[in-house]
């Protein structure tokens, strides 16, 4: 009798750490497809500040553009054809042949050259045209349009500049703490937001607490609240493209507003330009590290990829939990991200946060040639994507 009510104990334990694990680890956390109508959108671009701030921005990781490999990437209101010779140098030019125009990401890698699918003209990594089979005189001004680019931290970077300037910061020396830790999984949206929206809620001290408010944990988040300490700095001097926001988030009871201990964590946020960012969490159940890079592909329309690594041997299920109460927090925000309006002239009060003083930090990665771009035609495509999980180990 009594193994009888101890196997339907543990039956029913199973079951409900079954439900637990479903809930917390395995329901789809995939974003609320909104429609949108594409004449509104365009009227809520108008008043985003450019859609194409000046940075470095991911174009695509390291592994989609393999050794001999050529893919189009669309970004920036570009298009670039991304290749990799077999030398392993990556190449990124303007994806519209210099010759007549065809599309030379539909080409092949000869060597460390682009062939062009049309007439086999051949470009190297710096645009240069090295061969045309037909023609001995190669005309100095063959060349395709190319791009500043850097590898790093397993990202091919671009440098945007809206005036053609060269870059003002370089990428090098940073995330040195990467070699260290494991890559763990990639997750890959496109939004409807302007990226300054991301920023900006770093600053907004005040919607912590309404928004940020819960964990998703099932019951638990009936019992328990989440409360907020934010502080932002902002770097100057040759590191003033840099901002840095910490966030200590502490578990409070709800009945009596009481702190339970060591239950809570801390991100530190660290901005690099408008182009990426990443978050150290540390928390009694390990740390992680996640690279967020924001790759802008047209009005209200960025592309959101997100890189995670963990210290060698950090719990396998506690990067799990981590990154499922990251990511539903990012969720809540793009919600209404993705349905608001930028206010030109906020009306703020005491509590709101530094929002102004992000605003002037951010408006270093405008230039005037970024408000004429932003005039040219919407390229945006209105439809939102569902979150796609690309690579996982
Ligand atoms: S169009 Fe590229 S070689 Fe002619
Ligand atoms: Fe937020």
């Amino acid at each position: 009798m009594l193994l009888k009510i101890f196997a339907v104990f543990l039956l029913l334990l199973v079951a409900v750490l079954a439900v637990f694990y479903y809930l917390i680890f395995l329901k789809p956390r995939v974003r609320a497809k909104l429609d949108f109508d594409p004449e509104y959108e365009k009227e809520r671009a108008a008043n985003y500040p450019p859609p194409y701030p000046n940075g470095w921005f991911s174009l695509c990781s390291s592994d989609q553009v393999k050794k001999g490999q050529v893919i189009q990437v669309d970004a920036l209101g570009q298009k670039f054809a991304v290749f990799r010779g077999e030398n392993g140098v990556v190449g990124v030019m303007d994806v519209y042949c210099p010759h007549l125009n065809a599309n030379l990401s539909n080409g092949k890698v000869k060597g460390n050259h682009l062939v062009c699918p049309f007439h086999a003209w051949e470009f190297d990594a710096n645009g240069q045209c090295a061969h045309i089979p037909y023609c001995d005189k190669i005309p100095p001004q063959a060349a395709a349009k190319t791009w500043t680019i850097k590898e790093n931290w397993g990202l091919v970077l671009v440098w945007y500049h809206a005036e053609g300037e060269a870059p003002s910061w370089h990428t090098d020396g940073y995330l040195k703490e990467l070699e260290q830790y494991k890559f763990h999984s990639k997750t890959s949206d496109v939004l409807r937001i302007h990226l300054q929206d991301f920023a900006e809620n770093g600053a907004d001290y005040a919607h912590f607490s309404y928004v940020h408010n819960l964990i998703t944990i099932p019951l638990f988040k009936e019992l328990v609240n989440v409360k907020h300490q934010v502080e932002i700095t902002f770097s100057e001097g040759h590191e003033k493209h840099m901002a840095s926001f910490t966030n200590i988030a502490d578990l409070a009871w709800k009945h009596n507003d009481q702190i339970i201990p060591h239950a809570g964590g801390k991100a530190v946020v660290t901005f690099y330009g408008p182009g990426f960012l990443v978050f150290q969490f540390s928390t009694k159940v390990g740390n992680m590290l996640l690279v967020k890079t924001f790759t802008p592909l047209g009005l209200l329309k960025v592309r959101m990829d997100d890189y995670v690594y963990a210290p060698k041997g950090t719990w396998n299920l506690a990067i799990k939990y981590l990154l499922g109460e990251a990511s539903a927090q990012f969720h809540d925000d793009i919600n209404i991200w993705e349905q608001k309006n930028f206010a030109t002239k906020p009306l703020l009060v005491k509590g709101d946060g530094p929002i102004i003083k992000m605003r002037q930090w951010y408006s270093q990665f405008y230039t005037p040639s970024s408000y004429i771009i932003q005039q040219q035609p919407a390229t945006a495509n209105v439809t939102p994507e569902p979150v796609e999980v690309v690579r996982s180990n």
